[in-house]
Protein backbone atom coordinates (compact mmCIF):
# COMPACT_ATOMS: atom_id res chain seq x y z
CA UNK A 1 0.00 0.00 0.00
CA UNK A 2 1.24 3.56 -0.63
CA UNK A 3 1.21 6.07 2.21
CA UNK A 4 1.39 9.64 2.45
CA UNK A 5 2.02 11.50 5.60
CA UNK A 6 2.63 15.09 6.92
CA UNK A 7 6.45 16.70 7.90
CA UNK A 8 5.80 19.24 9.42
CA UNK A 9 9.32 20.19 10.52
CA UNK A 10 10.54 19.94 6.62
CA UNK A 11 7.73 21.32 4.88
CA UNK A 12 6.74 18.22 2.80
CA UNK A 13 4.72 15.39 2.41
CA UNK A 14 6.44 11.58 2.60
CA UNK A 15 5.27 9.03 0.48
CA UNK A 16 6.49 5.52 0.65
CA UNK A 17 5.80 3.12 -1.80
CA UNK A 18 5.74 -0.93 -1.27
CA UNK A 19 8.69 -1.59 -3.07
CA UNK A 20 10.66 0.69 -0.51
CA UNK A 21 10.84 3.65 -2.55
CA UNK A 22 10.06 6.96 -0.77
CA UNK A 23 10.05 10.89 -1.74
CA UNK A 24 9.94 14.08 -0.21
CA UNK A 25 7.87 16.92 -1.60
CA UNK A 26 7.59 20.00 -0.51
CA UNK A 27 4.14 21.75 0.04
CA UNK A 28 4.98 24.94 -2.76
CA UNK A 29 6.03 22.63 -4.94
CA UNK A 30 2.81 20.09 -5.19
CA UNK A 31 0.25 23.40 -4.63
CA UNK A 32 2.03 25.01 -7.84
CA UNK A 33 2.25 21.85 -9.62
CA UNK A 34 -1.65 20.74 -8.90
CA UNK A 35 -3.08 19.33 -12.08
CA UNK A 36 -5.69 21.55 -12.42
CA UNK A 37 -3.46 24.54 -12.69
CA UNK A 38 -2.33 23.61 -15.73
CA UNK A 39 -4.33 23.97 -19.24
CA UNK A 40 -6.16 20.67 -20.22
CA UNK A 41 -5.28 21.28 -24.41
CA UNK A 42 -1.91 23.00 -23.57
CA UNK A 43 -0.47 21.70 -20.92
CA UNK A 44 0.66 24.72 -19.97
CA UNK A 45 0.64 26.41 -16.55
CA UNK A 46 -1.66 28.88 -15.93
CA UNK A 47 -1.42 28.64 -11.86
CA UNK A 48 -0.20 32.08 -10.68
CA UNK A 49 2.31 30.93 -7.80
CA UNK A 50 1.80 34.56 -6.20
CA UNK A 51 -1.66 33.82 -5.34
CA UNK A 52 -0.96 31.34 -2.61
CA UNK A 53 1.83 32.27 0.52
CA UNK A 54 5.05 31.04 0.14
CA UNK A 55 4.29 28.98 3.61
CA UNK A 56 1.02 27.27 2.08
CA UNK A 57 0.63 24.03 4.01
CA UNK A 58 -2.00 21.00 3.72
CA UNK A 59 -5.22 20.43 5.68
CA UNK A 60 -5.02 17.08 4.88
CA UNK A 61 -3.93 14.23 3.20
CA UNK A 62 -5.56 11.50 1.70
CA UNK A 63 -4.22 8.34 -0.07
CA UNK A 64 -7.28 5.95 -2.08
CA UNK A 65 -5.48 3.49 -4.33
CA UNK A 66 -3.58 5.38 -7.02
CA UNK A 67 -4.69 9.15 -5.55
CA UNK A 68 -3.30 11.46 -3.51
CA UNK A 69 -5.82 14.15 -2.23
CA UNK A 70 -4.61 17.36 -0.48
CA UNK A 71 -6.60 20.00 0.56
CA UNK A 72 -5.11 23.16 1.36
CA UNK A 73 -5.25 25.51 4.45
CA UNK A 74 -5.07 28.55 2.56
CA UNK A 75 -6.82 28.39 -0.35
CA UNK A 76 -9.38 26.21 0.12
CA UNK A 77 -8.56 24.16 -3.21
CA UNK A 78 -8.10 20.50 -3.50
CA UNK A 79 -5.73 18.86 -5.45
CA UNK A 80 -5.80 15.47 -6.82
CA UNK A 81 -2.21 13.44 -7.60
CA UNK A 82 -1.72 10.22 -9.41
CA UNK A 83 1.12 8.91 -7.37
CA UNK A 84 2.71 6.97 -10.84
CA UNK A 85 3.17 10.96 -11.82
CA UNK A 86 4.78 12.08 -8.11
CA UNK A 87 6.81 8.80 -8.75
CA UNK A 88 8.32 9.67 -11.87
CA UNK A 89 8.44 13.65 -10.53
CA UNK A 90 10.14 12.96 -7.44
CA UNK A 91 12.21 16.27 -6.32
CA UNK A 92 15.90 15.79 -7.99
CA UNK A 93 14.60 13.62 -10.73
CA UNK A 94 14.95 14.87 -14.06
CA UNK A 95 12.42 14.45 -16.83
CA UNK A 96 13.99 11.35 -18.80
CA UNK A 97 15.02 12.86 -22.59
CA UNK A 98 15.69 11.13 -25.54
CA UNK A 99 17.32 14.06 -27.22
CA UNK A 100 20.32 13.51 -24.43
CA UNK A 101 22.34 11.35 -26.87
CA UNK A 102 25.82 11.04 -25.11
CA UNK A 103 28.55 12.04 -28.01
CA UNK A 104 31.14 9.36 -28.73
CA UNK A 105 33.68 11.13 -29.68
CA UNK A 106 36.35 9.61 -32.92
CA UNK A 107 39.45 10.72 -34.50
CA UNK A 108 40.83 10.16 -38.33
CA UNK A 109 39.99 6.19 -38.10
CA UNK A 110 36.36 7.24 -38.71
CA UNK A 111 36.57 5.88 -41.73
CA UNK A 112 33.77 8.45 -44.40
CA UNK A 113 32.45 4.88 -45.84
CA UNK A 114 31.24 4.60 -41.99
CA UNK A 115 29.42 7.64 -41.21
CA UNK A 116 25.68 7.43 -40.83
CA UNK A 117 24.03 7.95 -43.34
CA UNK A 118 20.01 7.67 -45.08
CA UNK A 119 18.67 8.28 -48.33
CA UNK A 120 16.53 11.46 -49.37
CA UNK A 121 13.86 9.35 -49.57
CA UNK A 122 13.97 7.44 -46.67
CA UNK A 123 14.42 10.84 -44.48
CA UNK A 124 11.47 11.90 -45.88
CA UNK A 125 9.02 9.35 -45.32
CA UNK A 126 10.37 6.99 -42.97
CA UNK A 127 10.14 8.17 -39.31
CA UNK A 128 11.80 5.60 -37.52
CA UNK A 129 14.92 5.84 -40.13
CA UNK A 130 15.15 9.10 -39.75
CA UNK A 131 14.92 8.99 -35.64
CA UNK A 132 18.18 6.53 -36.18
CA UNK A 133 19.86 8.75 -38.35
CA UNK A 134 19.36 11.42 -35.69
CA UNK A 135 20.19 9.76 -32.91
CA UNK A 136 23.61 8.39 -34.84
CA UNK A 137 24.29 12.03 -35.58
CA UNK A 138 24.22 13.72 -31.85
CA UNK A 139 26.83 10.40 -30.96
CA UNK A 140 28.96 11.18 -33.59
CA UNK A 141 28.06 15.06 -34.73
CA UNK A 142 28.58 14.25 -38.24
CA UNK A 143 26.03 12.10 -40.39
CA UNK A 144 25.54 12.10 -44.00
CA UNK A 145 22.09 12.23 -46.39
CA UNK A 146 22.59 10.95 -49.99
CA UNK A 147 20.69 10.67 -53.25
CA UNK A 148 19.12 14.49 -53.41
CA UNK A 149 17.36 15.46 -56.31
CA UNK A 150 19.60 17.69 -57.88
CA UNK A 151 18.51 21.13 -56.82
CA UNK A 152 18.77 23.72 -54.25
CA UNK A 153 14.96 22.75 -52.75
CA UNK A 154 16.16 19.14 -52.03
CA UNK A 155 18.20 19.71 -49.15
CA UNK A 156 16.15 21.81 -47.73
CA UNK A 157 13.49 19.85 -48.06
CA UNK A 158 15.94 17.84 -46.16
CA UNK A 159 16.61 20.44 -43.11
CA UNK A 160 13.20 21.15 -42.74
CA UNK A 161 13.04 17.69 -42.21
CA UNK A 162 14.84 17.87 -39.09
CA UNK A 163 13.88 21.80 -38.07
CA UNK A 164 13.70 25.15 -39.09
CA UNK A 165 16.30 26.69 -40.79
CA UNK A 166 18.49 29.63 -38.73
CA UNK A 167 19.01 32.41 -40.80
CA UNK A 168 21.64 34.25 -40.61
CA UNK A 169 23.45 37.50 -41.77
CA UNK A 170 24.17 35.45 -44.99
CA UNK A 171 20.48 34.14 -45.16
CA UNK A 172 18.09 31.72 -44.87
CA UNK A 173 20.27 29.73 -47.06
CA UNK A 174 23.71 29.93 -48.88
CA UNK A 175 25.51 29.00 -51.66
CA UNK A 176 29.11 28.24 -51.63
CA UNK A 177 30.77 29.07 -54.85
CA UNK A 178 33.82 31.13 -55.27
CA UNK A 179 32.18 34.61 -56.45
CA UNK A 180 33.75 37.58 -57.19
CA UNK A 181 33.14 39.96 -54.32
CA UNK A 182 33.23 37.42 -51.76
CA UNK A 183 32.57 39.18 -48.10
CA UNK A 184 33.73 35.50 -46.74
CA UNK A 185 36.63 33.30 -47.45
CA UNK A 186 34.45 30.99 -48.18
CA UNK A 187 33.03 31.99 -51.35
CA UNK A 188 36.77 31.86 -52.38
CA UNK A 189 38.38 28.90 -53.97
CA UNK A 190 40.86 29.19 -51.29
CA UNK A 191 41.76 26.71 -48.92
CA UNK A 192 39.78 26.61 -45.56
CA UNK A 193 41.38 25.24 -42.70
CA UNK A 194 39.68 23.51 -40.33
CA UNK A 195 36.45 25.81 -38.28
CA UNK A 196 33.59 26.50 -36.51
CA UNK A 197 31.35 28.63 -38.80
CA UNK A 198 30.24 31.97 -37.28
CA UNK A 199 32.15 31.57 -34.08
CA UNK A 200 31.22 35.70 -33.94
CA UNK A 201 27.42 35.30 -33.41
CA UNK A 202 26.09 35.36 -29.70
CA UNK A 203 24.85 31.46 -30.66
CA UNK A 204 26.34 29.82 -33.58
CA UNK A 205 24.24 27.64 -35.20
CA UNK A 206 24.04 24.33 -34.41
CA UNK A 207 23.42 22.16 -37.01
CA UNK A 208 25.01 22.99 -40.40
CA UNK A 209 23.87 21.12 -43.81
CA UNK A 210 25.50 20.83 -46.75
CA UNK A 211 24.18 19.53 -50.07
CA UNK A 212 26.61 19.21 -52.94
CA UNK A 213 25.24 20.30 -56.33
CA UNK A 214 28.68 20.24 -57.98
CA UNK A 215 32.07 19.04 -57.05
CA UNK A 216 33.88 18.84 -60.39
CA UNK A 217 37.04 21.29 -60.00
CA UNK A 218 40.05 20.07 -59.34
CA UNK A 219 40.34 19.92 -55.33
CA UNK A 220 37.87 20.98 -53.16
CA UNK A 221 38.16 18.06 -50.75
CA UNK A 222 36.05 18.74 -47.22
CA UNK A 223 37.88 17.90 -43.98
CA UNK A 224 36.04 17.24 -40.74
CA UNK A 225 37.69 16.63 -36.90
CA UNK A 226 35.87 16.06 -34.17
CA UNK A 227 36.46 19.12 -31.30
CA UNK A 228 35.55 17.20 -28.48
CA UNK A 229 38.50 14.72 -29.35
CA UNK A 230 40.62 17.06 -29.59
CA UNK A 231 39.21 18.91 -26.39
CA UNK A 232 39.16 15.67 -24.66
CA UNK A 233 42.70 15.15 -25.89
CA UNK A 234 44.52 18.69 -24.64
CA UNK A 235 43.06 17.89 -21.47
CA UNK A 236 45.22 14.76 -21.43
CA UNK A 237 47.67 16.06 -22.33
CA UNK A 238 48.34 19.78 -21.34
CA UNK A 239 45.35 20.41 -18.81
CA UNK A 240 47.03 24.07 -18.80
CA UNK A 241 46.02 24.77 -22.22
CA UNK A 242 42.89 22.94 -21.80
CA UNK A 243 41.74 25.68 -19.06
CA UNK A 244 42.96 28.93 -20.31
CA UNK A 245 40.82 27.90 -23.66
CA UNK A 246 38.01 26.67 -20.96
CA UNK A 247 37.93 30.11 -18.85
CA UNK A 248 39.45 32.98 -21.68
CA UNK A 249 36.73 34.94 -23.52
CA UNK A 250 38.58 36.17 -27.19
CA UNK A 251 37.04 38.53 -29.61
CA UNK A 252 35.66 37.22 -32.65
CA UNK A 253 34.06 39.73 -35.32
CA UNK A 254 32.43 39.50 -38.71
CA UNK A 255 31.50 42.21 -40.79
CA UNK A 256 30.84 43.65 -44.03
CA UNK A 257 29.11 46.38 -45.64
CA UNK A 258 25.37 45.84 -43.85
CA UNK A 259 26.76 43.73 -40.69
CA UNK A 260 29.43 44.03 -37.36
CA UNK A 261 28.62 41.25 -35.75
CA UNK A 262 30.47 40.55 -32.43
CA UNK A 263 31.07 38.32 -29.63
CA UNK A 264 33.60 37.14 -26.89
CA UNK A 265 33.68 34.13 -26.13
CA UNK A 266 35.70 31.13 -25.04
CA UNK A 267 36.82 28.30 -27.69
CA UNK A 268 36.32 25.49 -25.16
CA UNK A 269 32.54 26.19 -23.11
CA UNK A 270 31.78 23.47 -20.53
CA UNK A 271 28.90 22.14 -19.27
CA UNK A 272 27.73 21.84 -15.68
CA UNK A 273 29.22 18.77 -15.22
CA UNK A 274 32.73 20.06 -16.57
CA UNK A 275 31.89 18.29 -20.09
CA UNK A 276 32.71 19.53 -23.03
CA UNK A 277 29.04 21.26 -24.59
CA UNK A 278 30.64 23.58 -28.05
CA UNK A 279 33.53 24.26 -29.45
CA UNK A 280 34.12 27.95 -30.87
CA UNK A 281 37.22 28.04 -33.33
CA UNK A 282 37.43 30.17 -36.09
CA UNK A 283 41.01 31.58 -37.27
CA UNK A 284 39.39 33.92 -40.06
CA UNK A 285 36.78 35.67 -37.79
CA UNK A 286 38.97 35.76 -34.70
CA UNK A 287 38.94 38.88 -34.32
CA UNK A 288 42.21 41.10 -32.94
CA UNK A 289 43.07 39.32 -29.73
CA UNK A 290 42.28 42.21 -26.85
CA UNK A 291 43.74 40.54 -24.08
CA UNK A 292 46.34 42.30 -21.55
CA UNK A 293 50.05 41.72 -22.68
CA UNK A 294 50.20 39.52 -19.95
CA UNK A 295 47.76 37.00 -20.34
CA UNK A 296 48.57 36.72 -23.70
CA UNK A 297 51.58 34.61 -23.74
CA UNK A 298 49.99 31.78 -21.92
CA UNK A 299 46.73 32.24 -24.31
CA UNK A 300 48.81 32.01 -27.96
CA UNK A 301 50.66 28.92 -25.78
CA UNK A 302 47.12 27.07 -25.55
CA UNK A 303 45.45 28.53 -28.55
CA UNK A 304 47.97 27.08 -30.82
CA UNK A 305 48.23 23.78 -28.90
CA UNK A 306 44.44 22.94 -30.12
CA UNK A 307 45.71 24.52 -33.48
CA UNK A 308 48.34 22.11 -33.76
CA UNK A 309 46.31 19.71 -32.62
CA UNK A 310 43.47 20.17 -35.23
CA UNK A 311 46.03 19.87 -37.97
CA UNK A 312 47.54 16.50 -37.23
CA UNK A 313 45.98 13.92 -39.59
CA UNK A 314 44.90 11.61 -36.39
CA UNK A 315 42.18 14.09 -36.04
CA UNK A 316 40.84 14.44 -39.90
CA UNK A 317 38.02 12.52 -42.29
CA UNK A 318 38.74 13.93 -45.18
CA UNK A 319 36.59 12.88 -48.66
CA UNK A 320 35.35 14.50 -51.62
CA UNK A 321 31.59 15.41 -51.46
CA UNK A 322 29.59 14.18 -54.68
CA UNK A 323 26.62 15.59 -55.82
CA UNK A 324 23.36 14.38 -54.37
CA UNK A 325 25.43 14.66 -50.88
CA UNK A 326 24.43 16.36 -48.04
CA UNK A 327 26.64 16.13 -45.15
CA UNK A 328 25.14 17.71 -41.47
CA UNK A 329 27.09 18.24 -38.95
CA UNK A 330 27.24 19.58 -35.89
CA UNK A 331 29.17 23.15 -36.15
CA UNK A 332 29.44 23.55 -32.23
CA UNK A 333 31.12 20.16 -31.71
CA UNK A 334 32.67 19.27 -35.33
CA UNK A 335 35.58 21.80 -37.12
CA UNK A 336 34.88 21.98 -40.99
CA UNK A 337 37.34 23.08 -44.20
CA UNK A 338 37.88 22.24 -47.53
CA UNK A 339 41.27 21.70 -49.84
CA UNK A 340 41.56 24.76 -52.39
CA UNK A 341 40.23 23.99 -55.69
CA UNK A 342 40.53 25.11 -59.22
CA UNK A 343 37.37 26.66 -60.70
CA UNK A 344 39.11 26.92 -64.19
CA UNK A 345 39.06 23.18 -64.09
CA UNK A 346 34.85 22.36 -63.24
CA UNK A 347 32.43 24.25 -61.01
CA UNK A 348 32.28 23.30 -57.48
CA UNK A 349 28.93 24.65 -55.75
CA UNK A 350 27.59 23.66 -52.34
CA UNK A 351 24.39 24.95 -50.69
CA UNK A 352 24.10 25.43 -47.57
CA UNK A 353 21.61 25.88 -44.00
CA UNK A 354 21.66 25.31 -40.44
CA UNK A 355 19.13 23.92 -37.95
CA UNK A 356 19.44 24.97 -34.49
CA UNK A 357 20.41 22.14 -31.56
CA UNK A 358 17.02 22.61 -29.97
CA UNK A 359 15.15 22.13 -33.09
CA UNK A 360 16.96 19.01 -33.92
CA UNK A 361 16.64 17.74 -30.38
CA UNK A 362 12.80 18.69 -30.33
CA UNK A 363 12.13 16.20 -34.08
CA UNK A 364 14.52 13.56 -31.90
CA UNK A 365 11.85 13.57 -29.07
CA UNK A 366 9.06 14.14 -30.86
CA UNK A 367 9.67 11.10 -33.30
CA UNK A 368 10.30 8.98 -30.02
CA UNK A 369 6.84 9.39 -28.83
CA UNK A 370 5.65 6.55 -30.76
C1 LIG B 1 31.69 27.38 -45.31
C2 LIG B 1 32.58 26.23 -45.53
C3 LIG B 1 33.12 24.33 -46.83
C4 LIG B 1 33.35 23.96 -48.25
O1 LIG B 1 30.96 27.74 -46.24
O2 LIG B 1 31.71 27.91 -44.18
O3 LIG B 1 33.27 25.89 -44.64
O4 LIG B 1 33.54 22.78 -48.47
N1 LIG B 1 32.51 25.59 -46.71
O5 LIG B 1 33.35 24.82 -49.10
ZN1 LIG C 1 32.48 26.81 -42.77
Amino acid sequence: MITASLRAESGTVHVAWPEGLTADYPYLWLRDNCPSGFHPQTQEREFDLLSVPETIAPRNLEIEGETLTISWTNDNHVSRFDTTWLKAHRPGTQRPDPAAVPAEPWRGDLAAASLPRMSADDMLTRDNALLDWLNALKRTGIAMVTELADDQEAGLTAARRIGHLRETNFGLTFNVVSKPNPNNLAYTAHRLPLHTDLANQELPPGFQFLHCLANDAEGGGSLFADGYAIAEDLKAQDREAYDILATTKIPFRFHDRESDIRKHDTVIRLGAGGTVEEIRFNAHLADILDLPAAAMRDFYRAYRAFMALSRQERYIVSFALGSGEMIAFDNRRVLHGRDAFDPATGRRHLHGCYVDRGDLDSRIRVLSRT
